[in-house]
C-alpha cells in the first residue's frame, strides 16, 4: 500500500521498525498463532487504542476462524509517565469457554495487561494468552506471560503502527522512536 507523507518535524524521532519488516514479522506471528488454535474458537480482543493497527494486520495473517472484540484500556494522559489505568466497554459476546488472546501495541510496565486479564478471567474463558507488537521487559513490573510478540524494545517511547505521542502519529507506517527535548 502507498502511504502519504506525514509531517513530522515537530517531532524528531529515529527509526526503528520499517515497515517491511514489521509486516514480516506479523506474517510469522500469524503463522505461529494459526498453528497454535487449530481447532478451537478464537476470540481476538484488541486493547484501544494501541492495539488496532497491529490487530488490523495480525488478523489477516491468522488462518483460523475467529471472531473480534474490543476492550478500551488507557493508561496515560498527556505524558509519557503512566497514569491511572481506565478499562472500559469490553466483550458483548461471551468468553466462557473461549480461548482469548489478547492483542496490544506494546506491553510496558505490564499493569494494563494484568488489570485486562484479571478482569477477564471473571468471564471463565478457556484460556488467555497476549500478543503484543512490541514488548518492553526492561520496564516490566511483576510477572507477565507475554507469550506472543513482535519485537523486544528497550526503556525508549515509540510512535507509529497505532502508537501515539500525546495521541499523535498512530497513523505513521513504521515504528519510530521519539527524541526526547531536553529540559531546562
Ligand atoms: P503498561 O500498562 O505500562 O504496560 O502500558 C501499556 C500502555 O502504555 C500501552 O498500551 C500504551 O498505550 C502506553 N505506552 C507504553 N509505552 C509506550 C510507548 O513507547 N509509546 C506509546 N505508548 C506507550
Ligand atoms: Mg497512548
Amino acid at each position: 500500500m502507498k502511504h502519504v507523507d506525514i509531517d513530522l518535524k515537530a517531532q524528531p524521532f529515529e527509526l526503528l521498525f520499517p515497515q517491511d519488516r514489521i509486516e514480516q514479522r506479523i506474517r510469522d506471528l500469524g503463522r505461529r498463532i494459526s498453528a497454535d488454535y487449530a481447532g478451537k474458537n478464537l476470540v481476538i480482543l484488541g486493547v484501544l487504542k494501541g492495539g488496532f493497527i497491529f490487530m488490523a494486520d495480525l488478523i489477516r495473517s491468522i488462518s483460523v476462524p475467529l471472531v473480534v472484540e474490543f476492550i478500551s484500556a488507557n493508561s496515560y494522559g498527556s505524558t509519557t509517565d503512566p497514569g491511572q489505568l481506565i478499562v472500559s466497554g469490553g466483550p458483548i459476546r461471551s468468553l466462557r469457554d473461549r480461548h482469548v488472546l489478547l492483542v496490544e501495541g506494546v506491553v510496558d510496565t505490564g499493569r494494563t495487561a494484568r488489570s485486562v486479564m484479571t478482569a477477564l478471567k471473571r468471564l471463565e474463558p478457556s484460556s488467555v494468552e497476549i500478543v503484543t507488537l512490541l514488548n518492553k521487559t526492561s520496564r516490566r513490573e511483576g510477572d507477565l506471560t507475554v507469550k506472543y510478540y513482535g519485537f523486544d524494545v528497550g526503556d525508549d517511547f515509540v510512535i507509529g503502527y497505532g502508537l501515539d505521542h500525546n495521541q499523535l502519529y498512530r497513523n505513521l507506517p513504521f515504528i519510530g522512536k521519539v527524541i526526547m527535548k531536553q529540559k531546562g
